[in-house]
């Protein structure tokens, strides 16, 4: 006599959830690349995995950026994901706008979140000083990317190093909902990297490689996208200094920068690397970055344009995302609607 074997019970995805997300504001840039989405691709057998296209946090200031661009950069940002090596085997990669719970949660969240932590933020206060007309999305911005965070109740948040203070605070918001109604949303961790986790501008040292930076100053960024001689004018013209010192505690901003994107690229010790370029000038650092840097990207490049001939394929990545991504922060909607008495 045969026996029914019992249906085998699903099993649940026990391993902890990972959330990051981008702006599609501009180009992809080497330390986006390098401070972030490599260390997603690295991590994303271990995780539960779910990142994000922060296309409405691109609407903070509007004046930045028409419709239209607004929805190529979405799906060029969504492409260069893949191309990266996010896998949508293991990977939920999804448009912030097709999942509404973002928003709505947001808006809960916004009513947790005292307006003096906001203003504190350094990012606000940057952009600020710089927007003519400062929107109150500027202002609640983190509390969306809070939203995105809690919508999954998500362990960690791989990002580089200028998004830490965003994090902190929604840990602090995600605190604050606990205490007001129920101990429901885990405090989220940062996830960094020990070191790219902030890659300066090649044309000035003292401040971040930013996509924003990078559509003024050519010399800024080296776009993930960029030509091979491009890549090569950017990174011969980085600014050093006039000496010829190579090691990493006491180079100046602009060597260690370029010893940092080698270190981090090159996988190899800074140990080997200062012994590599020990009395060969800066010449040969940045000739051999170049190199490297090519080699990381070139593979990269031609995935890219493999995935932009295909749209059809890119459109049920990000459509399957979105229904993966709707029915899991749906659930927590439900959750928070309940506790707060919605
Ligand atoms: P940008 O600031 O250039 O517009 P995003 O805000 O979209 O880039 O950032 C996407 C991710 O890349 C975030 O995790 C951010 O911390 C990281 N990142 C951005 N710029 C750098 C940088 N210069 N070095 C390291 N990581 C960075
Ligand atoms: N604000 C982040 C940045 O500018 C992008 C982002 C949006 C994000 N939502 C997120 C990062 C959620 C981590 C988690 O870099």
């Amino acid at each position: 006599m045969s026996t029914m074997l019992a249906p085998e019970p699903v099993k649940a995805d026990t391993r902890k959830v990972v959330l990051s997300g981008i702006q599609p504001t501009g180009k992809m840039h080497i330390g986006n690349y390098v401070g972030a989405v490599s260390l997603w691709v690295q991590n994303q057998t271990r995780y539960d995995n779910l990142f994000c296209i922060a296309n409405m946090h691109a609407l903070t200031i509007p004046e930045a950026i028409n419709p239209k661009t607004l929805r190529q950069q979405s799906r060029e940002t969504a492409a260069l994901l893949l191309a990266c090596g996010i896998d949508p085997q293991q990977s939920i990669v999804f448009m912030q706008s097709d999942v509404a719970a973002h928003a709505y949660l947001a808006w809960i969240l916004s009513c947790c979140t005292p307006v003096g932590w906001l203003e504190r933020m350094t990012q606000y206060k940057t952009k600020a000083a710089k927007t003519e007309v400062v929107s109150s999305g500027l202002l609640t911005y983190p509390v969306l990317q809070t939203a995105d965070i809690l919508a999954y109740k998500a362990a960690y948040v791989p990002v580089g190093d200028d998004q830490k203070q965003h994090l902190e605070l929604a840990r602090d918001v995600a605190e604050r909902f606990n205490h007001l109604y129920e101990a429901y949303f885990p405090l989220p961790d940062v996830l960094t990297r020990t070191s790219g986790t902030r890659i300066m501008g090649m044309d000035d040292p003292s401040a971040k490689m930013s996509k924003s930076t990078a559509q003024t100053r050519s010399g800024h960024a080296i776009g993930v996208l960029d030509t091979l001689d491009v890549i090569r004018k950017t990174i011969m013209s980085a600014v050093t200094d006039t000496g010829n010192e190579t090691r990493f505690e006491v180079a100046s901003a602009g060597v260690r920068n370029l010893l940092t994107l080698y270190e981090v690229l090159s996988g190899e010790t800074r140990d080997q690397i200062e012994t590599r370029f020990a009395g060969r000038g800066y010449g040969a650092l940045k000739r051999e970055l170049v190199e490297l840097v090519v080699r990381t990207l070139e593979p990269i490049q031609a995935r890219f344009r493999e995935i932009s001939d295909a749209p059809e394929y890119l459109n049920d990545v990000l459509a399957q995302g979105a229904e993966c991504a709707r029915e899991r922060a749906e659930r927590t909607l439900a959750d928070v609607r309940q506790l707060v008495g919605l």
